[in-house]
């Protein structure tokens, strides 16, 4: 018996690239809160929110109202044609809600990738130097430029090249495989005085122009670092007259219980990108940054057609009230310590799991073979994240081994909405371990 979903999937293989390509075989037909609705009816608890994007929750009512209002009176004029107020509020917004009290300016564009892309050009033309640092695992996104800050080679740069110049790559503070072999406390964060060193083997810091970092680190599998590496990083930074951007494209918008990321480290970062929940699935994306900088480039040196588009910078607008009035961060303090609370259980009780990290509700189980050997059990994540589909629980899988299980479920998740997705993840490992 053929269902819609089929029918849909054998249309998408004669239609859609096979680069564009999906982790499940289920198309949506509806979204609300924290549950996904298939073309046949079946219904999915969503631990993933479309990759972060959904803090809010799906189709929640107040942005659907912002988006109808606003496309009933506009859609679009192109900001650099004929402005309108709804970019102008919601980037007084966000220099309230980002970390440091100094006048900030904030450059609305589409993706994540061109946040990226512009919060690296403006660094250069500010700083009149070109080199940009990075790291080992970071995911920055898929055009050139941030295809060669991103880490991972497959899937994501292979066969593209070449790539952007300038580009340098240092090791992250991923305290479960340390890159330095050291252990902390012990190691005294010796991963961040290591860029004294880069600079000597590596790159002249006269030369770089920025340090682009994820507080914790997105598709590279979650690598959550001690608290004294980013106040010691940055400090480097400062030294160096070198542009500290923290990426908080998946990290921010509430993701950790603070409204950014880099909070937890008490550091405040000279520019932030952000997107993904920024405006709870219509494209927008951001870079907010200290007003000198922001304002260093010339009229029409940055921007684009679609940038500041009226229908996402209103949906961001009622992002931001309902975070207000929701109370969203509390909420997703109490969430993260639930989510903590049942994955430590299940560290206790599945051998596979080998570490839990991450802050407030943005976390992550690494599975390993064995937790002497600590191989990567990617095999096993697989199997994992189609377990639960195949019962209900959309899950994703991160980490350049694929072997890091993450969540990003929406925060206005119910408790029982909750309960039911651990419970379906309890079996996936279950039944993970009655296989072995
Ligand atoms: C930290 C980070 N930066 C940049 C990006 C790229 O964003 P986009 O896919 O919207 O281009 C992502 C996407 O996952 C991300 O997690």
């Amino acid at each position: 018996m053929s269902s819609k979903c089929q029918e849909l999937q054998e249309l998408r293989l004669s239609v859609i690239p096979n680069g564009h390509a999906s982790g499940t075989p289920f198309y949506v037909e509806s979204a609300s809160g924290a549950m996904i609705y298939d073309a046949d009816g079946r219904e999915f608890i969503d631990f993933a929110g479309g990759i972060g994007v959904m803090n809010v929750g799906h189709s929640h009512p107040k942005v659907v109202a912002a988006i109808k209002d606003q496309a009933e009176k506009f859609t679009h004029t192109c900001f650099m044609v004929m402005p309108y107020e709804s970019p102008v509020r919601l980037a007084e917004k966000l220099s309230a809600v980002t970390p440091g009290s100094f006048p900030k300016k904030t450059l609305f564009v589409n993706s994540g990738a061109e946040a990226v892309e512009n919060a690296i050009k403006i660094s250069r033309y500010y700083s009149k130097k070109q080199a940009v640092i990075t790291f080992e695992n970071a995911y920055h996104g898929r055009t050139f430029l941030t295809m060669a800050l991103t880490s991972k080679v497959k899937p994501y740069k292979f066969g593209f090249g070449p790539f952007p110049s300038e580009i340098h790559r240092m090791p992250f503070a991923y305290c479960y495989r340390c890159p330095l072999g050291l252990k902390y406390p012990g190691c005294g964060v010796a991963c961040a005085d290591y860029l004294r060193d880069f600079f000597i083997g590596n790159v002249a810091p006269e030369t770089v122009a920025a340090l682009i970092v994820e507080p914790i680190q997105g598709e590279g599998g979650f690598a959550t670092p001690p608290p004294e590496y980013f106040p010691k990083l940055i400090d480097i930074c400062r030294e160096n007259e070198i542009i500290f951007i923290a990426d908080e494209i998946q990290s921010g918008m509430g993701r950790t219980g603070k409204m950014f990321a880099i909070e937890h480290w008490d550091v405040v970062p000279d520019m932030i990108t952000t997107a993904k929940s920024l405006a709870a699935g219509m494209p927008l994306s951001a870079v907010v940054g200290k007003q000198e900088i922001m304002d260093i480039v010339h009229p029409m040196g940055v921007g684009g057609t679609y940038g500041a588009n009226p229908v996402s910078c209103r949906a961001g607008l009622a992002v931001m009230e309902i975070f207000e009035e929701e109370n969203l961060l509390s909420r997703a303090e109490d969430l993260g310590k639930k989510v903590r609370k049942h994955f430590e259980d299940m560290q206790n009780e599945f051998e596979v799991i080998g570490d839990v990290r991450g802050k407030g509700p943005m976390l992550a189980l690494e599975l390993v073979k064995d937790r002497e050997s600590k191989v990567p059990a990617s095999d096993e994540a697989k199997a994992l994240t189609k377990f639960c589909a195949d019962r209900g629980l959309i899950l994703l899988a991160c980490g350049n081994f694929g072997n890091v299980i993450r969540t990003l479920m929406p925060l206005v998740i119910t408790d029982e909405q909750l309960e039911r997705g651990i419970s379906i993840m309890r079996d996936g490992f279950a039944a993970l371990r009655d296989t072995k």
